[in-house]
């Protein structure tokens, strides 16, 4: 890998510089923690942060005075995360030293010998595993139960993920057998699988979501979610590979352990070995590098760790890891070529996505002739442009990524990138919108790229719900041209002969199909809205825009006039509670395209009627009526409140207009109150509202 020089050797540092060199690393170090451990959402290769850090430790060994209590050295990961309640480990849960040459693993055998004066005919055996790249938890049973689980955080104290960690089938919610101490802890790795990973991926982008970059990201991001439910819809997996708390037990050696732990019913790696010395773990060490991109998980290095326990108590720990096990790392699978062009990709939900085109270069024994380039920040914060110099990586073995530009290579009239804003397949317009990391082509209903997907969600559940007509299907039609936009879904009776002789259909096959789909041909307002598949608007969305605007043609005329954001129409939509700048700006965007009013047109031109939106028939003083909450309310928060009153039949909106019917008006109310009596709209006190709204 190309490393940026440091300007000075640590040992040519003098104190002063030494300091303030120091202070740049542990900020630094500190800063990627937190984008590591909490957002899950790094910036650098595992390679330049161990970089860091090791530089870091240089100069400290150098400088032992100038170690602060604070620095990164002395704590590992960063503080847990907002939003989880905080668990004390038993034990500091520790992280390993790292050897990257085979020179450091023999330094790693040597130091246990000289700490534990062996004879030098004694071995040192050890047990070694592949090293993964998950995310570390700490699990505790009590009477052989599971009863709570933990991050690692800063490794002092994590973050309470027990309910998340609870719907993962490896790990078990009772042990077997009897021979469990009362209270037990035991770490290991929680991972998500290649194959996971990717089908995560595909259904994110097929909701307009962003993607997670590696399945380390997608693991964490998804034992660190607030609702147990996303954690239980992803797959996750857990190796058991360690004991936390106060080590003991009756097993001599960790590989008994091990063993232990299978008995218990934790899944231990199969390709655990136990060897009988360094030059041992040394050749399973290449025996797992060529095996790598086999394995169905993502994997940085080998774990080695002294087999015998009376050893491992004996080495202890320094303050960030323990004496008696290291992780002997792979080489990143870096490489340098040159980018030849930069081009636009349009994902099947319309996100475009900027690709390097690359001089085909072999990474790791896979030649690599494209790399992602993310996102337009990303782009922007590394500067990558055409004809660069770049070092790339082949990021936990699946997207290859680059890390870096060789600046020193960089042609004289190179230009930064910029943004085209369209659409390179169907020439939509593309946005941006506020707080979004993608472009997207707006041209979702027409775009060729995005077609087959749209089109699959039109008639998907929640939507047109056309039964028969599932998404293998739909990819098929569309492919074989007999379908390319929705309205065409209707035309397919017109077809009837051609669908016939289709391999595996028949005359009662079409007619059933033709048939489903007639039965469709009514609608109501919040579906039609949803099968749109306008980004942002899920179903929720649809139906708060159905119910505010009841009929089709208002809603499509209202959106035509909100083009303009100083129209009173926009403000209107801009005023509807539940609906952000965000999914405004979305739903402009689409109405924006000549296509989609076409589509839209164009499934009128068929026949499809969609019905106003019935308002459920709740009776109430405030049903229809548009109510605006303000000041603070003493008897309930502001959703409930919110809820109360649409579970009413009334609107809720955000601002102040001649549509209002109410202001609501709790404690220091400000200027929506003004607003209203300047308005002329009725102001009610708390007191007032608790009334209506019995
Ligand atoms: S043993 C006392 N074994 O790597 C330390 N760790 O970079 C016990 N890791 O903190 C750790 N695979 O989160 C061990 N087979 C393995 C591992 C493993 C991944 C993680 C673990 C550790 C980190 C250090």
């Amino acid at each position: 890998m190309k490393k940026a020089k440091p300007p000075v050797a640590a040992e040519e540092l003098t104190p002063d510089r030494a300091e303030t060199e120091l202070a740049r690393l542990a900020k630094a170090i500190r800063r990627h923690d937190r984008l590591y451990h909490q957002l899950d959402a790094p910036e650098i290769s595992d390679a330049e942060y161990d970089a860091l850090v090791q530089r870091h430790r240089a100069i400290e060994a150098l400088f032992p005075d100038l170690v602060r209590p604070d620095s990164p050295s002395q704590g590992v990961g960063a503080p847990p995360a907002t939003g989880f309640a905080k668990v004390r480990h038993a034990s500091p849960m520790l992280s390993l030293d790292n050897a990257f040459e085979e020179a450091d693993a023999r330094e790693f055998e040597a130091r246990v010998r000289r700490f534990l004066n062996l004879a030098p005919e004694e071995q040192v055996a050890v047990v070694a595993e592949p090293k993964i790249d998950g995310l570390a938890a700490a699990l505790r049973y009590e009477n052989g139960r599971f009863v709570s689980g933990a991050t690692r955080g800063d490794g002092l104290v994590g973050e309470d993920v027990t309910a998340n960690l609870r719907t993962i089938a490896d790990i078990p919610a009772t042990l077997r057998g009897k021979d469990w101490p009362p209270a037990l802890e035991v770490r290991g790795e929680v991972h998500m699988r290649h194959a996971d990973f990717e089908t995560l991926n595909e259904e994110r982008e097929a909701e307009g979501l962003a993607v997670f970059a590696n399945p380390r990201n997608a693991a964490a991001g998804s034992v660190r979610q607030l609702d147990p439910n996303v954690t239980a819809g992803r797959t996750l997996h857990f190796f058991a590979y360690a004991l936390g708390g106060e080590a003991a037990g009756p097993w001599q050696t960790h590989r008994e352990f091990l063993d232990q732990l299978k008995r218990w019913g934790f899944q231990v790696n199969p390709m655990a070995r136990s060897l009988p010395d360094l030059d041992g773990a040394l050749a399973y060490y290449e025996d797992i590098a060529a095996r790598r991109a086999e394995l169905p998980y993502d994997i940085d290095g080998v774990v080695y760790k002294v087999n015998r326990i009376d050893w491992q108590s004996r080495l202890g720990f320094v303050s960030r890891a323990p004496r008696w096990a290291i992780a002997h790392k792979f080489p990143p699978q870096q490489a340098v070529t040159i980018v030849r062009d930069i081009v636009v990709q349009v994902g099947r939900t319309g996100t475009l996505t900027p690709v390097a085109e690359l001089q085909p270069v072999t990474v790791g024994g896979v030649v690599v002739a494209r790399a992602t380039l993310h996102n337009e920040d990303e782009i922007r914060r590394k500067d990558i442009r055409k004809g660069d110099h770049v070092v790339i990586q082949r990021a936990g073995d699946v997207i290859p990524q680059v890390v870096s530009v060789v600046l020193s290579k960089r042609q004289k009239n190179s230009e930064p990138f910029k943004f085209r804003d369209d659409c390179p397949i169907c020439h939509s317009r593309a946005v941006r919108e506020p707080g979004q990391a993608a472009w997207r082509c707006s041209g979702g209903l027409v775009c060729p790229a995005q077609a087959a997907l749209r089109l699959r969600h039109f008639v998907a559940r929640g939507a047109f719900d056309i039964e028969g007509l599932g998404g293998k299907h739909i990819e098929a039609f569309h492919r074989d041209g007999l379908i390319g936009s929705p309205a065409d879904i209707f035309r397919l009776k017109e077809k009837a002969s051609q669908l016939i002789e289709r391999e595996g259909w028949g005359e009662q096959s079409a007619a059933n199909l033709i048939q489903a789909i007639e039965a469709r041909r009514r609608i109501s307002l919040d579906r039609f809205i949803y099968a749109l598949g306008i980004p942002q608007v899920g179903e929720a969305t649809a139906r708060l825009l159905a119910k505010n605007y009841g009929t089709l043609e208002a809603w499509t005329a209202a959106m035509t006039e909100a083009q303009d954001p100083d129209s009173p129409a926009y403000h209107e939509l801009d005023a509807i509670s539940g609906i952000g700048p965000a999914v405004a700006a979305d739903l402009l965007a689409f109405f924006a395209e000549a296509h989609n009013r076409d589509a839209l047109a164009d499934l009128g031109k068929v026949g499809v009627e969609v019905e106003p939106y019935r308002v459920t028939a709740v009776q109430s003083p405030v049903s229809g009526k548009t109510i605006v909450f303000t000041g603070t309310l003493q008897t309930m928060g502001r959703g409930e409140a919110k809820a109360k009153a649409e579970s009413l039949g009334a609107k809720v909106a955000e601002s102040v207009s001649k549509k209002t019917d109410y202001v609501v008006a709790g404690a220091d109310s400000g200027s929506k109150a003004r607003k209203a009596a300047e308005l002329g709209v009725a102001v009610l006190s708390e007191e007032d509202w608790l009334k209506l709204a019995r």
